[in-house]
């Protein structure tokens, strides 16, 4: 086995990530952003330091990863699910399941929870409920805790953050329980191709796939073609795309905004 491979695997024993899953030359770049950090030139030498230095964990971790998030990233996107997509399904249905996939710190299904909370305030007899997952444990404890930097809230009015948000000492705001509670955080890999479950009605999955090889992206379109009830929407990362291939899976609602319904 060669250096590289014997540094994956010990990536994987580490952290659980199966590098090898992901496209090569991405892994080799981001590898590279920390090796030249710690001044380090070969596979070999890197994975030592690895297995000799906890405090690398981390930001390895976060550099395979990448966990970048805010709260409301994006917001004309939040502003048609709250405008246009949660009223009807909420009405109709009385009922709302959605799944925010590749969560990173809670940001998006906090944000997606504090919105339906909202709505649902003048509704009656409504149940929704926020599934939201990760492939890193360690994002998914922070998720949980739900501690925030002001810096994250950049796009949190002062009204949402008076009445969802406890302002702590040290100048860092937590979420209230009564949003807390809506959100259930699970371990999840994208990469298995199962859905957490079938009756989703909406699936988020935003800025999550830009390693993913072509056909992990396709596979993973299948999978929320899965994932999703009928009519069930499925929101993307504004960058991201829709492979020719899954194109006949959904409907395009939203072209700028990245929104789709699943076709039967
Ligand atoms: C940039 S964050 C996106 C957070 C949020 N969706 C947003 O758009 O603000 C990407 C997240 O995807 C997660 N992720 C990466 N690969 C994954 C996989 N195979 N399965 C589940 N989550 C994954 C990372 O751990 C990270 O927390």
């Amino acid at each position: 086995m060669d250096e590289f491979q014997a540094l994956l695997q010990t990536i994987q024993r580490l952290f659980g990530i199966q590098c090898t899953s992901y496209k090569e030359d991405y892994i080799k770049r981001r590898l590279a952003s920390r090796m030249n950090a710690r001044h380090i030139k070969t596979y070999k030498e890197y994975q030592e330091f690895l297995l000799q230095n906890k405090d690398e964990h981390e930001p390895l971790k976060n550099a395979l990863t990448i966990n970048v998030t805010k709260f409301f990233r994006d917001t004309p996107v939040y502003e048609t699910l709250r405008s246009e997509i949660f009223p009807p399904i909420l009405r109709q249905r009385k009922k709302l399941r959605l799944w925010s996939a590749g969560c990173s710190s809670g940001e998006e299904p906090y944000s997606y929870a504090i919105m339906l909370y909202d709505t649902t305030t003048i509704m009656k007899d409504v149940d929704w409920m926020i599934t939201a997952t990760d492939i890193d444990e360690v994002i998914l404890k922070r998720a949980r805790e739900g501690i925030y930097e002001k810096s994250s809230l950049e796009f949190v009015t002062e009204s949402q953050l008076r009445r969802h948000f406890k302002a702590l000492d040290d100048g860092r705001y937590e979420i209230k329980p009564h949003i807390k509670e809506k959100v259930r955080f699970q371990h999840h890999d994208l990469m298995t191709s199962v859905p957490i479950s079938r009756n989703f009605d909406i699936i988020s999955c935003r800025n999550v796939t830009i390693y993913f090889s072509d056909k992990q992206k396709n596979d993973l379109v299948k999978m929320f073609h899965q994932g999703l009830s009928p009519g069930g929407f499925y929101v993307m990362g504004m960058s991201e795309f829709l492979g020719r291939e899954v194109e006949s899976y959904f409907s395009t609602y939203k072209p700028l905004q990245k929104i789709f319904v699943r076709k039967d």
